[in-house]
């Protein structure tokens, strides 16, 4: 196993970003898994997942607090995640929740600011919030969470709105949806697609099909399910572990190049979608 990642993303720019990251919802919130999650975090930096996505929402801050002290003296290392929460993404609210964020996180600037999904705020606002980022240098690209097409037409139609990194929205083998329109919309924008939850918050481990693609296979369900969602052009994954030993095991994934009969027997256990399917969210 290398220590770099081997796969990327290309983000509008042409920035590459890793495709494998790591997700932050639910760490720092009990101080007695604190310095196992703060290693977690580092290990998945030793090993190329250097995307860190996080949220002012989670844990009420806690998470990016978490993130601060982990990635102390390591800020450069990473492509920094974080997003401003639905009721705060009016200009102002967009401007002061991220430096809410850059203070718990202990950094100057993040790589990437999402709104977190749609809300009361016209998106206008919002991007009026994340264009005075950009001007101060305290964001370097912005997107969005949990938009689906109508959303993103919307969106992209507003001056400037195509300057959209990113849609973050819910994609592993059981929530397909996407593939019908979402994705090859993103594709066809030049939007890269990060994936959340991508082992559907550890339920899809259970799935007995899974399992056995993956005993064919010499690997785990995770590496399979990981696997799968980076076969996907222009997909990043964002799985979250506070495990040490988990982080490792994902990051296998990397390495996982699934064969035509894994993927057909992945396909019929987990059918793409028939037509179009609203895009779900957790
Ligand atoms: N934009 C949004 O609205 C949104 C919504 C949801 C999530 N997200 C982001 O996406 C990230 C990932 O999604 P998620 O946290 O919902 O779910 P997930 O990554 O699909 O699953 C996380 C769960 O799986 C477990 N796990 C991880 N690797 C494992 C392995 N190899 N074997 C067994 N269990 C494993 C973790 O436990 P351990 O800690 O014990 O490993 C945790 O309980 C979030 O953390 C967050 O950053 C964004």
């Amino acid at each position: 196993m290398s220590a770099e990642s081997a796969r990327t993303i290309a983000l509008p720019s042409g920035e590459e970003i890793a495709a494998l990251g790591q997700g932050t919802w639910y760490l720092g919130e009990d101080p007695a898994r604190r310095e196992q999650e703060i290693a977690a975090l580092r290990l998945g930096l030793d090993l190329g997942m250097t995307v860190v996505d996080t949220a002012e929402m989670y844990g009420d801050g806690a998470a990016e607090e978490l993130v601060g002290e982990a990635l102390r003296g390591r800020r450069e290392e990473v492509f920094l995640v974080s997003k401003v929460l639905p009721g705060h993404a009016d200009r102002k609210g967009t401007v002061a929740a991220c430096e809410g964020s850059l203070r718990r996180l202990r950094t100057v600037r993040l790589d990437l600011y999402l709104l977190h999904w749609r809300g009361r705020w016209p998106l206008e606002e919002t991007l009026a919030g994340f264009t005075d980022l950009m001007e101060a240098g305290k964001i370097r690209y912005w997107g969005v969470s949990n938009l689906d097409v109508a959303d993103m037409v919307e969106l992209t139609a507003l001056p400037a709105g195509d300057a959209v990194a990113v849609d973050q929205v819910l994609y592993n083998l059981s929530r397909r949806g996407i593939e019908w329109d979402l994705l090859p919309w993103c594709r066809e924008a030049g939007a890269a697609v990060m994936a959340y939850s991508p082992i559907e918050q550890g339920r899809l481990l259970k799935v007995e099909a899974l399992g056995a693609v993956a005993r064919a296979l010499g690997a785990t369900p995770a590496q399979v399910a990981l696997a799968w969602v980076l076969e996907q052009q222009g997909v990043a994954a964002i799985p979250r572990s506070g495990s040490p030993d988990h982080v490792r095991e994902n990051r296998g994934a990397v390495d996982l190049h699934l064969p035509t009969e894994a993927l057909d027997a992945l396909d019929e256990a987990f059918p793409p979608p028939s037509g179009p399917t609203p895009l779900e969210m957790l």
